[in-house]
């Protein structure tokens, strides 16, 4: 019991010390066999009567709250993300049937010991991609293939972004050719609700509008495999969904923007009147839970309730890393020292509506503001 008591804390609300060592998500075996499928929730149960993580908040019990209808067989890819390593022990945990795709040997045994069964297969190798959605026979695929770890410098965004751009356009093409060689009718896909640049200020953008963002020189081939997602998963699976996630923050997602805020490295650029939208990364997971049984075809904003302009929620970073106040640049001095691209996130951008996830998928950010989720992140 204790060993899966070990489990929920660390998968419900991860301890800042095992988020720095990986193999720390790992289950043990034990555990895995303990409270798998749809004992977790009779398991959590117990927990809660005897006391055991009172004020702990379990995904896994979320997930499996949330889920409406049968179990289903569901291949998740770039399932040792940051955002896979949340998913896959909720879709688990929700009693669904998971295959989860790793390019790397050794971390099949993280996969396995969270309740799914493990598959090697690079998402640009067409044939071994049909092959292996072909052997799980899903209900569903969850494309969660992204190459984004060690990003630091802005300048160059297509260079930058290169491997995940073409995981956006051949990765999709590849999992939208095995979901038809499968015959799996739901493909559920990662988009971005990124800051812009857009082209015009506003409201919130909806999801009847393209992202329709401005050209930069520098960052032409990123938003091309973006609406690359957007229009071909809806068109060609028999149901389509594409998520498209704010920025990611939370347990997990890597400390380099803490760490950048902290020293002052992170300056506010030509006013900071862009506005950004955010997602705590577990809140990104359970709507992606929902997305597997819930919602139909199309795209949905996976964002909190407060998109915000970074002359906003930078300080407020600021202030809860401890950090004296961001620097303030002017564009043109901004634009020199970093590059066009991030001055234009930093003074143009839009942010997006969470209205129709909530409506539709039925689903609820925990934390519907950044306010409260940095806080969150930051205390641990
Ligand atoms: N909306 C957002 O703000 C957003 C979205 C995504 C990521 N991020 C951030 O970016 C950082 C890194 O993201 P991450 O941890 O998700 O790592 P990542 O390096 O982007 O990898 C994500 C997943 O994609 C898989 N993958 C990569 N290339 C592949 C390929 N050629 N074929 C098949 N699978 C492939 C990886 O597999 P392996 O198991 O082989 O490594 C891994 O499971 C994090 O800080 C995260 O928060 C932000």
């Amino acid at each position: 019991m204790r060993i899966a008591c070990d489990y929920a804390t660390r998968f419900g609300r991860p301890r800042i010390d095992a988020l720095r060592r990986p193999d720390t998500f790992d289950l043990r075996e034990q555990a895995s066999s303990d409270i798998s499928g749809g004992d977790h929730r009779e398991w959590h149960a117990r927990q809660l009567a005897t006391g055991c993580h009172r004020s702990g908040w379990c995904l896994v019990l979320v997930a499996g709250i949330r889920r409406k209808g049968k179990s289903m067989r569901v291949f998740v890819t770039g399932a040792t993300g940051a955002l896979g390593r949340y998913l896959v022990p909720s879709l688990v945990g929700a009693g669904h049937e998971v295959t989860a795709s790793t390019r790397t040997p050794g971390k099949t045994g993280t996969l396995r010991a969270a309740g799914a069964v493990p598959v090697v297969v690079d998402g640009r190798d067409r044939e071994a991609v049909i092959a292996a959605v072909r052997t799980a026979a899903p209900e569903v695929i969850v494309h969660e293939m992204t190459a984004l770890t060690g990003m630091r410098n802005l300048r160059n965004p297509d260079k930058l972004f290169a491997s995940t751009n073409e995981l956006r356009v051949l990765g999709t093409d590849n999992l939208l050719a095995a979901a038809a060689a499968a015959g799996t009718r739901r493909v559920v896909a990662q988009s971005y609700a990124g800051g812009g640049p857009d082209e015009r200020p506003g409201p919130p953008k909806t999801e009847d509008e393209p992202s329709r963002w401005r050209s930069v020189r520098s960052a032409m081939a990123g938003p091309a495999a973006i609406a690359h997602v957007e229009k071909a998963v809806p068109e060609q699976a028999p149901e389509g969904l594409v998520l498209r996630y704010g920025g990611f923050y939370g347990p997990g997602t890597g400390n380099f923007l803490l760490e950048a805020v902290r020293k002052r490295q992170v300056p506010v650029i030509g006013g900071g009147t862009g506005v950004w939208s955010f997602i705590e990364i577990t809140d990104a997971a359970a709507a992606t839970v929902a997305a597997i049984g819930r919602g139909g075809p199309g795209i949905y904003n996976v964002v909190d309730d407060h998109p915000a302009p970074v002359a906003e929620w930078l300080p407020y970073l600021a202030e809860v890393v401890g950090a004296k106040p961001p620097l303030r640049l002017p564009a043109w001095l901004g634009r020199m020292l970093a590059g066009e691209f991030l001055v234009v996130q930093m003074t143009s951008s839009r942010g997006y509506s969470n209205e129709k996830a909530k409506k539709e998928l039925g689903w609820e950010p925990r934390y519907a503001s950044w306010r409260e989720g940095f806080g969150a992140w930051v205390s641990g």
